[in-house]
């Protein structure tokens, strides 16, 4: 069993055999067919698919056809999961029928033919590379990352403290903050604002991110006769990569020259540790050897994976308490009793109970990976008792399950006081990492960065409309892999000091 993988995984493995031999002897035509709205010739459901607002669009769809139904897009069907019941079912108690990741031309293309964590199929090699990137960054965890968090919350400060009350967009310092949590662990090295590297970097994965996600670039995936004629945002997205591939073998070039001469505290990055994992069998039936491009493409995962999700969130949570300065006010209230002017550990976070309210919200509200990464099932099994065929494509939408009527009241407003004691909601019923084999790899790292980054800011700053009410942000936002907030500007007015 790999790290991250669930406990009584057996039984649902056995559960999953005996449901493959059920279906060998009786038709799956017996199973319920699943609903969905009408496929048109050779396009199929493309374009439901091909919406602004994927997640949201979705989301209407289920209110017609049920939380559960399939969508065609050329040969590929696809199963959309829009309650947290379903995709837990899914995801959890049955993780080892669908922990698969769909096979796709484009998808190959980002994820080095298959070999990155997020994209990678299930496999023995798969698992051992999981395994690996995961014990390396619990160490890194455990070490140094509240420090490491620490540090680039006092950064940031600094960086809104320069702006002299002067209105900006935070996004770009949400991002390099987040993003100097991920260099550091990886590679002991954290970067300015300005730097052209820092730019390099996030310009180059922000375009793959977005690239990757637009319609010009999916249809390669379902209808291969596309491939052959010319396709610009394709091309440059083939230019990106290897823009990203040119950055990541120099950083892993640089730390293997410096290695030796590093202190004990670079010495504990990340990379250090999935090196030293080289070369040796893993722990697998199959005596996978994990290689260089293990390494470098686990390397690219905790950079996508842990760069864009974390400074979404921190925008929307600015944005969200824009709209309902009182509960701003309620959480510098809760901080300056309890914490008596210092600045929180993350130990704290039992005594915080308005800031988790807060951060469960915003997760609920806007879970930045809305559709999650497309599963695949790995065999014939049955989703809230419809046959689901080997190789259907499963759609997680988080999005949906957290705006679930019959779970939320209110589902669409921002109301952090239903987390706290008698406002009727639980965390548990949240699922923002996902779950089962393919959880959020940094779901550690992501919970500790939004608990420590969130009390720093607003133990530091009063966060102020830009001009009037008028100019709010827009709460709608920008999905793609990612759901983003439209670019606002806001002013960040100092508190009275500790
Ligand atoms: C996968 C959410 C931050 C690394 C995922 C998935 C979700 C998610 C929903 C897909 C799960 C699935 O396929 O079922 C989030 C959220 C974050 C966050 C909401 C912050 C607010 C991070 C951070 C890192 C990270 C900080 C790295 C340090 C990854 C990786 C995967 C992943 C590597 C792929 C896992 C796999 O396929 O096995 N994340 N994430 N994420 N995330 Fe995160």
């Amino acid at each position: 069993v790999t790290q991250g993988e669930p406990s009584g995984w057996q039984s649902a493995a056995v559960g999953s055999r005996l449901l493959h031999s059920f279906y060998q002897f009786f038709p799956c035509s017996l199973s319920p067919s699943l609903p969905g709205p009408l496929s048109l010739p050779l396009l199929g459901n493309m374009l439901e698919l091909a919406h602004d607002h994927l997640p949201s669009h979705l989301t209407s769809l289920a209110r017609r056809y049920g939380n559960i139904y399939r969508l065609k897009c050329g040969n590929t069907t696809m199963v959309v999961l829009n309650s947290g019941d379903i995709i837990r079912e899914a995801l959890v108690k049955k993780w080892s029928d669908f922990a698969g990741r769909p096979h796709s031309y484009t998808g190959d293309v980002v994820s080095g033919g298959g070999r990155s964590i997020s994209l990678g199929d299930y496999s023995e090699e798969w698992r051992a590379h999981r395994r690996l990137a995961h014990n390396a960054l619990q160490r890194c965890t455990q070490q140094s990352l509240h420090g490491v968090i620490q540090k680039q919350a006092l950064q940031l400060r600094q960086v809104l403290l320069d702006y002299n009350g002067r209105a900006a967009d935070l996004s770009g310092d949400f991002t390099v903050a987040a993003s100097n949590v991920i260099t550091t662990l990886a590679f002991g090295k954290e970067y300015e604002k300005s730097s052209a590297e820092l730019q390099r970097l996030h310009g180059c994965l922000n375009e793959i991110v977005s690239l990757w996600g637009s319609p010009w670039i999916s249809a390669l995936d379902s209808f291969p006769l596309l491939r052959k004629l010319p396709n610009p945002p394709f091309s440059r997205l083939l230019k990106e990569v290897a823009r990203r591939d040119e950055i990541i073998r120099t950083h892993l070039d640089e730390y293997r020259m410096q290695a030796p001469s590093k202190t004990s505290e670079d010495a504990i990055a990340i990379t250090g540790a999935l090196l030293n994992g080289l070369g040796k069998p893993q722990d697998t039936t199959q005596g996978v050897v994990l290689t260089d491009t293990h390494v470098h493409m686990a390397t690219v995962d905790l950079l996508i994976g842990g760069t864009e999700t974390t400074a979404a969130w921190l925008s929307w949570t600015v944005a969200f308490l824009l709209h309902r300065p009182e509960v701003q006010y309620r959480v510098y209230d809760e901080l300056c009793s309890v914490l008596d002017g210092r600045y929180p550990q993350y130990s704290d976070r039992h005594r915080l109970p308005v800031l988790c309210a807060v951060i469960s919200e915003v997760l609920r509200l806007r879970p930045v990976a809305p559709l999650a990464v497309p599963h695949r099932a790995i065999r014939d099994s049955s989703i809230a008792g419809y046959f689901i065929p080997k190789n259907t494509v499963i759609i997680p939408n988080l999005f949906g399950a957290h705006h679930d009527p019959a779970v939320w009241t209110d589902p669409y407003a921002f109301k952090p006081e239903r987390f706290l004691e008698g406002g009727g909601a639980s965390t548990r019923a949240l699922l923002p990492f996902g779950g089962g084999a393919r959880l959020c790899l940094g779901e550690a790292v992501a919970k500790m960065e939004l608990f420590l980054f969130t009390a720093y800011l607003l133990s530091d700053f009063q966060f102020v409309p830009a001009e009037s009410r008028a100019s709010l942000p827009d709460l709608t936002g920008v999905a793609s892999v990612v759901l983003k907030a439209k670019a606002y500007t806001v002013i960040a007015r100092p508190r009275p000091g500790p």
